[in-house]
């Protein structure tokens, strides 16, 4: 593609696409973005208003013949994400998904095998922690063995409590707390330990708040173990419902010490001293923590697709992640151990 733009367009303007959308317009060198598609003729105006995208299309088959188009993001509703895919390669497109890649393993694995049939595309799901610079630093000195041989993660996904719990609506559809918020654990864990397949799973949870949850098997407190094939081990909690803010992180336990990331979730260098104590502020939502591995994930695919390299995470990845995160939801549904084999 030499040192032309990669022409992108868009496909779902939402709590995250938006944000995506804004960093494909002006902050990620290389791309274009050219065209957006959404159902909502409100976030459409939103597109041409805020980001002066002229090409604006009401669904997403349209969008795919925009002229010169030369790839897609999808930050749609993740039930839409296989089918879409599929439809994007097929089109000649490349194709940055957002997590997770589906919630069936069948539907990853129709994925890879369309992607398998077009050699010359990138197709990438966006686990985004991995791009995340104190999460690359962990794996770097993982990976030189600073810690020894790692054998367990403990990593969580916290979201502040919103009163208004909106997420309870798209419960029905998102796959639930595991799926959802989990899965950044289980593909951070996988990536971390170097790739291990999952023997086994077991998980449970609690609702501490959004009794709503109940009607549909789901919970707003989450706890899982994954047990990988080589025995070692990934310890899982996400919650919805935390008092402080977004709290994210991570420890990983080796044979020769063990490191962490984020634990102090902190939203600046600011500590205030007073009656009270000692006290920082946190960061208040996903997008403040990893507003940087936002632009960096995006700025990774731009790369790939104009250079024709390989995305620097696998397809296979995001089905194995989804294969764990739904064995994860089976077994806090089932109340059992789940095989993984
Ligand atoms: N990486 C992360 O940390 C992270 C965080 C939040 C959300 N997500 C993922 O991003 C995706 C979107 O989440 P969200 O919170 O932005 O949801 P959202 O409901 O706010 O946005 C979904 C968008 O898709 C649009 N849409 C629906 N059907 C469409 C169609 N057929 N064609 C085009 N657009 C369509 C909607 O109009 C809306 O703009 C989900 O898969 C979610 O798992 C990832």
């Amino acid at each position: 593609m030499g040192a032309e733009a990669l022409r992108v367009g868009i496909a779902g303007l939402g709590r995250l696409g938006r944000r995506h959308a804004r960093n494909l317009a002006e902050r990620v060198p290389g791309a274009q973005l050219v065209a957006a598609a959404s159902p909502v003729p409100d976030e459409l105006a939103w597109a041409r208003e805020a980001l002066g995208v002229a090409a604006l299309y009401p669904d997403y088959d349209a969008l795919l013949r925009h002229p010169g188009l030369d790839a897609v993001f999808l930050v749609t509703p993740t039930a839409l994400h296989a089918r879409q895919l599929e439809q994007a390669l097929a089109a000649g497109k490349h194709v940055f998904c957002e997590k997770p890649l589906a919630l069936e393993v069948a539907d990853c694995e129709r994925v890879e095998a369309a992607a398998a049939r077009a050699p010359g595309l990138v197709a990438m799901v966006g686990f985004v922690r991995r791009f995340d610079p104190s999460y690359q630093d962990a794996h770097a000195r993982i990976q030189a063995g600073q810690i020894g041989r790692p054998f367990l993660v403990r990593s969580q996904t916290g979201d502040k409590l919103d009163p208004s719990g909106f997420f309870v609506r798209f419960a029905p559809t998102s796959g639930g707390i595991f799926l959802d918020c989990s899965i950044h654990d289980v593909d951070l864990a996988r990536w971390l330990l170097g790739g291990p397949r999952a023997r086994r799973v077991y998980a449970t949870g609690t609702v501490a708040v959004h009794e709503d949850l109940r009607p549909v098997g789901d919970v707003d407190n989450g706890l899982g173990v994954v047990e990988f094939a080589d025995g070692r081990l990934a310890c899982l909690y996400a919650s919805r419902t935390l008092a402080h803010g977004h709290d994210t992180h991570t420890e990983v336990v080796g044979t020769a010490g063990s490191l962490s990331v984020g634990v102090n979730p902190r939203a600046n260098r600011v500590e205030l001293a007073d009656g009270h104590g000692v006290r920082n502020l946190c960061v208040a939502d996903f997008y403040e923590r990893f507003e940087e591995a936002f632009l960096r994930e995006a700025q990774a695919f731009v790369d790939c697709a104009r250079k024709g390299d390989p995305p620097p995470l696998a397809l296979s990845d995001a089905t194995e992640a989804t294969r764990i995160g739904r064995a994860l939801a089976e077994a806090q549904r089932g109340g059992r151990i789940v095989d993984l084999g």
